[in-house]
């Protein structure tokens, strides 16, 4: 069976499914997106992607394509037309087809709708999850308003690649304070020598994580001590653990900063147990 996606309310072939050369999204990354982590063909953290979904809309004055309960059918059924049980689900809403213009059009135009959905194999994630990651760190140099999730990735696409090309997994943006934002696509934690997990907080610039927000909360039901205060790098290296969250990465402990080890060099016990509660909690919760 071949895979299918959504484009502009229809469902199509994937390898012929296309957007016309003046989308906005293509010509202008006048678009945002959100992905979904999915569990036993169930969305996870499903209301906090639609609310944050809404916000980015709303900051770039894109209407609401669809409502909520219409879009959550098409996430599903695109879901269900590729026999997806374990895997992730991307939406991406431009604010439409017009002849090329950096304002706005004039004549109202429709958001264009894309969807598609990819499996995760479940074996090699857990895999992955137990031999830890590396990442690298390189300057902060996208624009100020991270917190909305545009399609405009091009510095975390230079940043990813950056780590490919040195064996890493993930970059950590570093700001000018020399304090880590977060990841190319996921959000940053460690575990301090004092016990306590810290992440950046979300008035600074960076994305307010989905993941992120939800393993606050399992950290305090768990009784864990949380601070949302910045690290640096090397605060990061003297770290008992570090890792990092997102709806691809789930809760993934990283075992390197630039080379050089954290805490043993190995994912600790915290950032298992943290992984393990997440995707139990989001399991749990998905719709
Ligand atoms: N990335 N920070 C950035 C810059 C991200 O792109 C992402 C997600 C996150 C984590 O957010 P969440 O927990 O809501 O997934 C943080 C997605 C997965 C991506 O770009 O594929």
């Amino acid at each position: 069976m071949g895979r299918i996606a959504y484009v502009n309310g229809r469902y199509t072939p994937h390898a012929e499914a296309a957007v016309h050369i003046e989308d906005r999204g293509y010509q202008l990354a006048d678009a945002v997106y959100e992905v979904w982590a999915v569990f036993d063909g169930k969305l996870a953290d499903a209301e906090g992607h639609f609310a944050r979904l809404s916000r980015s809309l709303g900051e770039l004055r894109i209407p609401e394509p669809m409502s909520r309960g219409a879009l959550t059918v098409v996430l599903r059924e695109v879901l269900r037309r590729n026999r997806i049980r374990n895997g992730m689900v991307y939406l991406q809403v431009s604010r439409g087809v017009a002849p090329r213009d950096h304002a706005f059009p004039t004549a109202p135009v429709s958001p264009a709708v894309v969807v598609t959905a990819k499996a995760v194999d479940h074996a090699a994630a857990e895999a992955k999850a137990a031999k830890g990651v590396s990442v690298i760190t390189t300057p902060e140099n996208r624009w100020g308003r991270c917190d909305i999730k545009t399609v405009g990735l091009l510095p975390n696409v230079l940043a990813k690649q950056a780590a490919k090309e040195r064996g890493a997994a993930e970059a950590w943006f570093v700001d000018e304070m020399g304090l880590v934002t977060e990841g190319a696509s996921s959000n940053a934690w460690i575990l301090d020598r004092d016990g306590v997990l810290r992440t950046r907080d979300t008035n600074a610039n960076i994305l307010r994580g989905v993941t992120r927000l939800t393993l606050l909360e399992v950290i305090r039901e768990a009784g864990l001590t949380v601070s949302e205060k910045p690290f640096s790098p090397a605060e990061a290296v003297e770290a008992r653990e570090a890792f990092i969250t997102g709806a691809g990465s789930l809760v993934l402990p990283v075992v390197q900063v630039d080379g050089k080890p954290v805490g043993e060099g190995l994912p600790g016990p915290v950032a298992k147990r943290l992984r393990a509660l997440y995707i139990q909690r989001a399991k749990n919760t998905a719709v």
